[in-house]
């Protein structure tokens, strides 16, 4: 496979992380989860008490704590300040800071570029919320994945309970329909299907049947 650039984007919980793992794993490809990266900043900003307001202060933390990805055995492990943080940014005090968070027009500046940078000999899979349209504008496949927030909320809940994090059903569905509204209606880089990314409705469907699916999208490209 040519070493190209793959953009996942697609709201909360529509799978984007699960099909990008295998997708990268298949082609050999690095893989990114840039969600992660916002998260481990909203983890930061509550490990060091810096309000989800003060953007300037989120700003200093990105400089100073820089964000790095392990791949092992055990899956992708993710460090920031000297510590292991994989499992701390899914708990539900990171989930639900991270969409204020992320709505800094200057802490994405800084996690775009990092973002850049990490794409930049190709041969990657990247998931998001602007990969598409923002981050790697020039990717040659993009996918817009959705899904129900039913669905979502049932695997969601489903990920939780094999993780051993507690979280009723109702809040989950809740908090994903929330977080929805806040990534599609900030002002700086919104959730929005790129004009050139293909929209697949993973409702119904299995892991395999996405991957399928989204392989075919890059083969009919010629790739
Ligand atoms: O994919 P996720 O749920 O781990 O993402 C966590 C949050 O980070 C999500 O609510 C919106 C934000 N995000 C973003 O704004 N831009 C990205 N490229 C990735 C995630």
């Amino acid at each position: 496979m040519e070493k190209i650039s793959i953009a996942i984007d697609g709201p909360a919980s529509s799978g984007k992380s699960t099909v990008a793992k295998i997708l990268a794993s298949d082609f050999n490809f690095i893989y990114v989860d840039t969600g992660a990266m916002y998260r481990a900043i909203t983890f930061l900003a509550i490990k060091h008490q810096v309000a989800f307001s003060n953007e300037k202060a989120l700003v200093d933390l990105t400089r100073k704590y820089p964000i790095t990805f392990k791949q092992t055995a055990r899956g992708q492990l993710v460090f920031a300040d000297g510590e292991e943080i994989t499992q701390a940014i899914r708990q539900p005090d990171v989930t639900a800071a991270v969409s204020e968070v992320s709505a800094h027009g200057e802490v994405r500046a800084e996690l775009v570029e990092a973002q850049r940078q990490l794409a930049e000999a190709g041969g990657v899979v990247m998931d998001g919320r602007d990969i598409g349209t923002t981050v790697l504008p020039k990717a040659q496949v993009k996918i817009f994945l959705v899904a129900s927030v039913e669905e979502r909320a049932q695997r969601r809940y489903k990920e939780n309970q094999e993780k051993g994090i507690e979280m009723d059903f109702e809040a989950i569905k809740e908090a994903i329909a929330k977080r929805d509204y806040l990534d599609s209606h900030r002002e700086v880089s919104p959730l929005v299907q790129a004009t050139d990314a293909e929209l697949v409705d993973t409702t119904g469907m299995s892991i395999e049947q996405v991957v399928t699916k989204i392989k075919e999208v890059i083969y009919s490209k010629g790739f």
